[in-house]
């Protein structure tokens, strides 16, 4: 399950081998207290949730500053979810010849109920509430990332494909495919969205985008799963795939900006 967390979606794909997982713990939310990661690959693994909160700091070779992650808290929601509340701290020089990569992604990621047939899946109810205080300006995105594959747990082979939906993006961040123009125009939460699509060429992985026409503003909610069959309806795979990763997070390229999220995501069988 950390191997499935260690994807990250990225308009370019980090230049060297992802970092292995290091400077993990494992707790339950009752032990945990906050903590706020800035390791190359910091997270943790709360045992009673369905998370990992992971600072996956890819490219910190290519960072001037830095970037973290802290867990706040878990809590129930009225509708019986869970949610978690996390944060994105980014203190990252803008430097010219970086300014088009992601220097990492800071998500909260599931860890149960993955590597399950699309078709077999109920639903995936989730939310995303989140503010972004930027101090200067800030290139990133707010963003959720799966990844599905023919076979159960693959994310890294070139059969595997990644799915973005962006719900906000600031600073000029485009997606993998923009030139090209958009695939199609899909119906989706209540506003309409844009598909864009490319191969990373660094991993050989096919990404879908679905971009906004206008971007939510601090709040999204809906059923994941009515993303993934907008794709099935639409071509970009079938119905028999493997959902293998799934995650809600934000990848920051440069600017000194804080997050503060809270996420529900859980895949219902
Ligand atoms: C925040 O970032 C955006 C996008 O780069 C920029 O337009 C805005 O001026 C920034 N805010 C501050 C206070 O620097
Ligand atoms: C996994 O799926 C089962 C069956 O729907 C459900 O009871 C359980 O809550 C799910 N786990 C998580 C963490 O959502």
């Amino acid at each position: 399950m950390l191997k499935n967390a260690l994807l990250s979606l990225a308009l370019v794909a980090p230049a060297f081998a992802l970092p292995a997982p290091q400077g993990i713990t494992i707790s339950d939310t009752i032990k945990q207290k906050p903590i706020q990661m800035c390791g190359v690959a910091q997270n943790v693994v709360l045992t009673d949730t369905p998370w990992i909160v992971y600072n996956m700091h890819y490219n910190k070779a290519l960072t001037k500053g830095s970037m973290c992650t802290g867990y706040e808290s878990v809590s129930t929601g009225a509708n019986g979810l869970k949610k978690i509340k996390w944060n994105a701290v980014t203190d990252i020089e803008y430097v010219k010849a970086t300014d088009n990569v992601p220097k990492g992604y800071t998500f909260v990621g599931l860890t149960q109920n993955l590597s399950t047939k699309l078709s077999a899946i109920k639903s995936i109810p989730a939310s995303y509430t989140w503010t972004r205080t930027n101090t200067t300006a800030y290139k990133g995105n707010i963003a959720l990332d799966f990844m599905i594959a023919p076979t159960a747990g693959d994310s890294t082979s070139s059969k595997a494909q990644e799915l973005m939906l962006w719900l906000e993006y600031t600073g000029g961040q485009l997606p993998i495919g923009w030139v090209a123009g958009p695939k199609a125009t899909i119906s989706l939460y209540g506003t309409t969205w844009k598909l864009y699509q490319g191969v990373n060429t660094d991993t050989g992985i096919t990404v879908s985008s679905l971009l906004p026409d206008v971007m939510f503003k601090g709040a999204w909610e809906g059923d994941v799963k009515e993303w993934l069959m907008a794709l099935v309806k639409v071509g970009v795979f079938g119905q028999d795939v493997y959902v293998n990763v799934g995650n809600a997070g934000t990848e920051p390229f440069y600017g000194k900006a804080r997050v503060e999220a809270e996420v529900a995501l859980e895949i219902k069988l």
